[in-house]
């Protein structure tokens, strides 16, 4: 909390706000792509510049004249996406809170004549979807996950698809044991323990444990505090949104009840991007 309280916090100058909450992973997977590790790449639309520094982060940077332009953190270097064998995607998570999460999103590298941030967009609430082009991976091999495993982890696929082949497992236990050898490579995280994993997905969103329900608390307490001190500080009058209130309400009576998490998940009323 002592940390998340600096977050977004449009009094600070740009610079301090920009905390991040961990260290980026270390640099993994395909090696001709560690070159673009320290450069950043930008997107400027419509009042926002969208910034992705491959291996590092996401951030997003109000275009304004104003002297508390927000920026904010939407993502730091996590893990690949990996389906068919083929990295599919970079994921940055942990970036600034969302309510009662963290931003993240998912780049997504295609073929391109030069090195372009080409696109954002965000698909569900603070959940941004990136494409990322680069002369760099228009070899179709060039991002298969096969050819850049140590030797030693080569082996170890070739004996599981051979398992596989002989009914020795199933093609479920084919997929665990094939996600396992991912992490061992260093190409994903291990599932589960801390919330950074997935966050976006329902499963791995809850409010189960109390710890985690006073977090999402005093997160939404403060997004609601920004969000109300934007508004007044631009003197755009506004009424409550009959979901912000009942936030609120359940907000005062302490712990959230069931209701709060399809609120936290659903409700488009309090969105701090359309500020
Ligand atoms: C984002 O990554 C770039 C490039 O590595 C780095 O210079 C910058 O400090 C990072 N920003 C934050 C907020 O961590
Ligand atoms: C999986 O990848 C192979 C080659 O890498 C491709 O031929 C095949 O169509 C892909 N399958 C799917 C479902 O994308
Ligand atoms: C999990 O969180 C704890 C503290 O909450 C931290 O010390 C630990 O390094 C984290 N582990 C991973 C794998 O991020």
């Amino acid at each position: 909390p002592a940390v998340s309280t600096r977050l977004n916090n449009p009094f600070l100058p740009q610079t301090s706000r920009l905390q991040p909450k961990r260290e980026p992973s270390p640099l993994s997977g395909p090696a001709h792509l560690f070159r673009l590790s320290g450069k950043c790449f930008s997107l400027v639309e419509s009042t926002y510049k969208y910034e992705f520094c491959p291996f590092h982060n996401v951030t997003q940077h109000e275009q304004t004249f104003r002297w508390n332009a927000y920026s904010g953190i939407l993502g730091i270097w996590q893990e690949w996406e990996i389906s068919n064998n083929t990295f599919t995607g970079m994921w940055m998570s942990e970036g600034d809170s969302c309510r009662a999460r963290s931003r993240q999103s998912k780049v997504e590298l295609t073929c391109g004549e030069s090195n372009r941030l080409a696109h954002v967009s965000e698909p569900s609430t603070c959940v941004y979807a990136l494409t990322f082009e680069t002369p760099l991976v228009c070899h179709p091999h060039s991002l298969l996950v096969y050819p850049t495993l140590p030797e030693a982890l080569q082996r170890r696929w070739d004996k599981l698809a051979q398992d596989l082949a002989d009914e020795l497992i199933t093609s479920q236990g084919y997929k665990k044991l094939l996600r396992a050898l991912f992490e061992d490579a260093g190409y994903v995280k291990a599932l589960g323990g801390n919330s950074s994993a997935r966050e976006g997905a329902p499963k791995a969103e809850g409010l189960e444990s109390l710890e985690t329900c006073r977090k999402a608390h005093s997160e939404l307490t403060e997004e609601i505090q920004r969000l109300t001190s934007l508004l007044s500080q631009h003197g755009i009058p506004f009424s409550k949104p009959t979901e912000l209130s009942r936030l609120e309400q359940h907000l005062g009576q302490g712990l959230p009840t069931h209701g709060l998490s399809e609120q936290l998940r659903g409700d488009p009323g309090l969105r701090g991007d359309a500020l």
